[in-house]
């Protein structure tokens, strides 16, 4: 056998067949096995994906044993201190760190694309005042196609730029604009002079006093250097269930805005970016520290549903990376914000109880980074049902750079899994007066 390729053999027929490997530049290599229902008439059983590759990509790499994340090449540990969110949505985007003109008239553009149409605006009047911000923001995001259909040819580049700077603009005004709706506040118009971070909170709390301490309209910078800090470390993660659900819309030549629409609505469950929200809710069902024994011996039974949120990673199965950075910011926020919260305490003896159980160590099952931005966002008094929209504000960047990056390909095949399938064989129509 040549030394790149892996051979399979049919121990049925004996039949043997090689199939070429591809090496990475970090990681696994994969093996092409498109060859294998023309060589031997059967498809691979992956459920899950747990070992299928789907695309190439240049944009993010994860080494899940190794606890490491890159961003085009960069780790997260950098990224993370030195960096400002939007450079790092440029970096995903274009693949390089911008100079400080290109930052400086990307910011510009990223700015002036924030403001919504008006008639966009009106939308959210049609909402139930308690609607769901995510229910919002998967219906309004989708609904930007309607505005911009003469500037959405994916094949011409100008308009894939248009597509992807306007997405990311307005991700966070109808980020916001779903909470005040919520509330019943007026929505808040962007401005041009804040940064990213520091516009989204403008827009969100204006004339509140957690943001505005003074009467200089003074938006504290440890929050938006928090916040920036969390944007950062959820703008993208490679081929998760959202990016893939991007990919897989892209793939038939939708719209972008159709596009991040579907990755909006599958982050929203609560095995993915639904899983902040879910660690508030769930540390709501413990209830005081008292009681965490009894729900870690609920998630370790097998009969139990129950199971430890913002707990485990399909990749990373030492340590997530991000929780490591994020978590030190945690202890730095609940310490700053001396809340009294009995929460903020309940998640710290959660988290110290479950990292002691045997049961969790030997499945590898860490905190990961949503169990530590749920807390962070509530410390900063951002609402829990807006925790999964602040996900989706940040994965924005990364959903728009995998769609840039697909379209960028000369030819991409529409996602079109196999199955196995287990229901009736071939069976005759019966008319109903004889069943
Ligand atoms: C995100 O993929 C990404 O990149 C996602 C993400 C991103 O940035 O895009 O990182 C964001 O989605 C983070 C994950 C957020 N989800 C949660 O916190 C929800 C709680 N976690 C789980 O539901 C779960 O751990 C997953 C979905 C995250 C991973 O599931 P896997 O890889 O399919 O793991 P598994 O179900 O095969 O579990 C292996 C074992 C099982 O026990 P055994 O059958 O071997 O006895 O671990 C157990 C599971 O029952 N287990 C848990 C557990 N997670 C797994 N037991 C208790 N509590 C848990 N949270």
């Amino acid at each position: 056998m040549a030394n790149d390729a892996l051979l399979i053999k049919h121990t049925g027929t004996g039949k043997e067949v090689e199939y070429p490997l591809t090496k990475a530049v970090l990681g696994a290599e994969t093996v092409d096995m498109r060859g294998l229902y023309r060589d031997f008439g059967c498809f691979s059983y992956d459920p899950g994906y747990m070992i299928t590759a789907s695309c190439k990509s240049a944009i993010t790499y994860i080494d899940g044993d190794r606890g490491i994340l890159l961003y085009r090449g960069y780790p997260i540990e950098q990224l993370a201190e030195h960096c400002d969110f939007m450079e790092v949505a440029y970096l995903l985007l274009k693949g390089e760190l911008p100079n400080k003109d290109q930052l400086r008239e990307f910011n510009l553009e990223i700015a002036d694309r924030s403001i919504i149409h008006e008639a966009l605006r009106k939308f959210f009047d049609g909402f139930h005042y308690d609607a769901h911000p995510m229910a919002m923001l998967v219906g309004v995001v989708g609904s930007l196609a309607a505005f911009y259909h003469r500037e959405m040819d994916v094949k011409n580049p100008e308009h894939r730029w248009l597509c992807a700077t306007r997405l990311i603009g307005k991700l966070s005004t109808i980020a916001a604009a779903s909470y005040r709706h919520s509330i019943g506040r007026p929505f808040v118009y962007p401005r041009m002079d804040l940064s990213y971070c520091e516009n989204f909170l403008n827009m969100m709390f204006s004339r509140s006093a957690q943001i505005y301490i003074d009467q200089d309209h003074y938006i504290d910078p440890f929050l938006v250097k928090a916040l920036n800090l969390l944007f950062i470390l959820h703008a993208d993660h490679e081929q998760n269930a959202s990016t893939s659900t991007v990919r897989l819309a892209g793939s038939t030549g939708a719209n972008p805005y159709a596009c991040i629409a579907a990755g909006i609505a599958a982050l929203w469950g609560p095995a993915h970016g639904g899983a902040n929200e879910a660690v508030l809710n769930m540390l709501a069902q413990i209830g005081t520290a008292a009681n965490v024994p009894k729900f870690i011996a609920k998630a370790k039974d097998p009969n139990d549903t129950f199971r430890l949120m913002g707990f485990g990673h399909r990749v990373y199965k030492n340590f997530d990376p991000r929780a490591t950075i994020i978590r030190k910011t945690c202890y730095e926020v609940l310490s700053r914000s001396q809340t009294n919260d009995p929460m903020f305490e309940l998640a710290l003896s959660l988290e110290e109880q479950a990292l002691k159980d045997p049961y969790f160590i030997e499945r590898k099952l860490y905190p990961n980074v949503d169990f530590y931005s749920g807390i962070i966002y509530k410390a900063l008094s951002i609402p829990v049902d807006m925790f999964t929209v602040m996900f989706a504000i940040a994965r924005t960047t990364g959903w728009v750079a995998h769609w840039y990056e697909m379209m960028d390909e000369p030819a991409t095949p529409i996602g079109r899994p196999r199955q196995l399938y287990v229901g009736p064989a071939r069976r005759d129509f019966v008319p109903i007066y004889q069943r």
